[in-house]
């Protein structure tokens, strides 16, 4: 299958690179008046010029589809009912400690049947289908008990057979204390829980933050994961938590959220296999601090962006959104911000080699936007629509 009359190619990363880092974060290959060819649904190769084919793109942008390494769509009900304590000033801390938050979508969850579930998650996944999104991660964590753990990852893995898009699963059984559970013995049960989770998951997670666990507690979680889930951590979101540092010594694959971070974290990046990943949607939702991903650039560092879509600090999974709040409140350019949603975040999630950029031999997971669109006016007028097609 053949598209053509493509006015605009972005994206374009030669075979190998598996991430953006330092200043080629700014840089991406582009060709103008192009064709691509598909083969077997991966990319076989392209070109510029006017060959002919089966898809008239009508000189719309091609780009890669968005890849979110960061959510938490599996879950019961909404929080709407928090939503005007938060208007009238309260914390996200302070509304977690009067038993609402993570524990109002745990009491949640743990009411609701594993198909309801399903269901209900189902209509977000569509939802970031449909605005461009073609690979994206899932974490449990909703569940806070053995039971509902487990239930929450059967539903990940039943979303991921029956979508097109690449689904990785997270276990986030360290989100919050479950309920009945003092702090020692619900850190006891998440590591009993590991060898059954890593059955169903690819990765492990810890909230590794003020009020929730500390870094000895994901010290020893993770020790416990060892060689079982590769570590993605919770970090920096309510504190300087030392997260990012646990992160790196054991091999995290990304350490997530940032929104207060030292340079002593960029400094434990640095040299590292781990993606500082940026959630801006929660910055915004939550008024907290937007991460400081220019300095991670400036340092030589990659930075990725992902939705983080959840019912308490980020209801949308809008990677749109995400890229235009890279450039307007981390003053990322438009090309940093693209990278920051496809290869980097792909990066985030062990995918690289499979997703986020136009290499022959990669998915051929594509958005394809209406004629006269570029990155620029993607992230500046942020809320035209523009995507014509969703290939996937
Ligand atoms: O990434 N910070 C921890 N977890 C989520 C929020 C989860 C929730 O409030 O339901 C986050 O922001
Ligand atoms: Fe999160």
């Amino acid at each position: 299958m053949i598209i053509y009359n493509i006015g605009l190619l972005v994206g374009i990363v030669p075979e190998g690179v598996l991430r953006k880092e330092g200043k080629e974060q700014g840089k991406t290959g582009i060709l103008e008046n192009a064709w691509l060819r598909i083969e077997d649904g991966r990319i076989a190769d392209f070109g510029s010029g006017s060959l002919k084919g089966d898809i008239d793109a009508c000189g719309g942008m091609l780009i890669p589809g968005f890849c979110d390494s960061h959510t938490h769509i599996v879950y019961a009900g909404s929080r709407d009912s928090e939503f005007l304590d938060k208007i009238n000033g309260l914390s996200y801390e302070e509304i977690a400690a009067r038993g609402g938050g993570i524990l109002n979508s745990a009491d949640l969850l743990n009411r609701t049947s594993e198909d309801e579930l399903l269901r209900q998650s189902m209509v977000r996944v569509k939802e970031m289908m449909g605005k461009g999104t073609v690979a994206m991660e899932i974490k449990s964590g909703y569940g806070l008990n053995p039971d509902a753990e487990m239930k929450m990852l059967r539903v990940i893995r039943r979303i991921r057979e029956t979508v097109p898009a690449a689904v990785k699963s997270t276990f986030l059984g360290a989100h919050a204390i479950g309920r009945g559970y003092s702090h020692k013995a619900y850190v006891d049960a998440v590591i009993g829980m590991i060898p059954e989770a890593a059955k169903w998951a690819d990765f492990i997670d810890v909230f590794c933050d003020e009020g929730f666990f500390t870094v000895e507690d994901t010290d020893r979680i993770l020790t416990a994961a060892k060689g079982l889930l590769t570590p993605k951590i919770h970090a920096n979101e309510l504190a300087v938590s030392g997260g990012v540092q646990v992160g790196v010594r054991h091999g995290a694959l990304s350490v997530d959220h940032l929104e207060r971070t030292t340079d002593a974290e960029i400094e434990a990046l640095k040299g590292s296999a781990t993606m500082p990943t940026m959630l801006p949607g929660s910055s915004f939702f939550l008024g907290l601090p937007y991460g400081r991903a220019k300095d991670f650039i400036k340092a030589g560092l990659g930075v990725a962006l992902a939705s983080d879509y959840n019912p308490g600090s980020s209801p949308s999974g809008d990677m749109r959104f995400v890229m235009a709040q890279g450039c307007i409140k981390m003053r990322l350019t438009p090309i940093e911000a693209f990278n920051a949603v496809t290869l980097n975040s792909a990066y985030a999630m062990g995918i690289s080699k499979d997703y986020g950029s136009i290499t022959p031999g990669k998915k051929a997971a594509l958005i394809l936007t209406e004629p006269g669109w570029d990155l620029t006016r993607m992230a500046y007028q942020y809320q035209t629509p523009c995507i014509r097609k969703v290939i996937q």
